[in-house]
């Protein structure tokens, strides 16, 4: 064990199930900070110090954040005033102004800030940069975005405490948005147009049209994001003048099916989950402020997008 020790906040589905088996394996000690009892009492049964708030950090420990996502900035602040490095889950704050303020704070007090996911740092993108590049895929015509999840729902209900999810400041494109935006945005750069669609269905759905200028030209997105069966297909598709690539983007290390011809392009033997990478992306960027800093402005580019489901008719940036 290193003396480092992390803070899982929020104990729930994606703590337990996710990222608590990766950092058993791993050589830090693990804490679990959560306001509800029966979460904590959960924690202590299998012999983790459960409590109900954050203590003060040692220098080196890090507080990962999976509560609900409206709670994910406060408790990401309260997290760098007590002298923790700060993993959050997606989406790390409601606006690009309070996730870049918050990392501005933490890099004063020397500290890093990361935000899941880490969907433009996976083999897909690096193949999709690869084969973009070699000119396979040609000029890039259309991208589209057709991402179904059961979400919160079991068997049709969401359990109460899982409400949240579609509450204000959550739902699907909160929820999972992230992975296919910051994998676009981390390829084409920021959207030029966003206009969001939201419909209030049992269904919850939410529709964005936008565009990016791709080497001068404007290339049309159109993404769908709805709390429903999945459809089958993986949902992100990347259509060119010489071909087409369909991919998932939560599966950050492929595979990528595609049309043109990938010499070279093999999948990884062991592919990573997308919780392996955010942890080892955090573990880099907590040492690489370059990096950070890239990052750090990617997901801000992301934010910018998903803000203006506070304000679905506008379609300026
Ligand atoms: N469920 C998934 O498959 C999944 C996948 C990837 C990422 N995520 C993200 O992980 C986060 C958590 O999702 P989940 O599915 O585990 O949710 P969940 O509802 O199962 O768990 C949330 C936990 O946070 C606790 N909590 C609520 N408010 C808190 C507070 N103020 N301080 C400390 N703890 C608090 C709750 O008691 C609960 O134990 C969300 O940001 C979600 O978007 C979820």
């Amino acid at each position: 064990m290193t003396g480092k020790t992390t803070v899982i906040v929020g104990f729930g589905h994606v703590a337990r199930n996710a990222y608590l088996p990766l950092l058993a394996k791993s050589d830090t000690r693990v804490k679990v900070v959560d306001t509800s009892e029966d979460a904590r009492a959960d924690a202590t049964r299998i012999g983790l110090d459960a409590l109900a708030e954050l203590p003060p950090a040692a220098p080196g420990d890090q507080a990962i954040i999976l509560s609900p996502i409206p709670s994910h900035l406060t408790l990401a602040e309260a997290a760098v005033a007590h002298g923790y490095h700060v993993l959050v889950e997606k989406p790390p704050a409601p606006t690009a102004r309070t996730w870049l303020d918050l990392c501005a704070r933490a890099r004063a007090r020397g500290l890093a800030v990361a935000g899941a996911p880490f969907t433009a740092s996976g083999r897909s993108i690096e193949t999709i940069r690869r084969l973009w590049g070699d000119g396979s895929l040609g000029q890039i015509t259309d991208v589209r975005v057709d991402f179904a999840k059961t979400g919160p729902y079991v068997n049709g209900a969401v359990e109460p405490r899982r409400a949240w999810f579609l509450g204000p400041g959550a739902g699907p494109a909160r929820d999972f948005g992230p992975y296919p935006l910051t994998l676009l945005v981390g390829l084409f750069g920021p959207l030029q147009q966003v206009a969001w669609e939201v419909d209030d269905t049992p269904e919850a759905g939410h529709v964005l049209t936008g565009s990016f200028s791709v080497e001068g030209t404007s290339v049309p997105l159109h993404a769908d994001f709805r709390y429903a069966e999945p459809r089958g297909a993986p949902p992100v598709v990347i259509t060119g003048s010489r071909g087409r690539l369909v991919l998932d983007s939560e599966m950050v290390d492929g595979p990528l099916l595609e049309t043109p011809p990938a010499p070279g392009h093999t999948p990884s033997a062991v592919p990573r989950s997308k919780y392996r990478l955010a942890l080892d992306r955090f573990e880099h960027l907590i040492t690489d402020e370059a990096a950070l800093l890239t990052h750090q402005h990617l997901v801000g580019e992301v934010l910018n997008v998903l803000h203006k489901l506070d304000s679905p008719v506008g379609d300026a940036r």
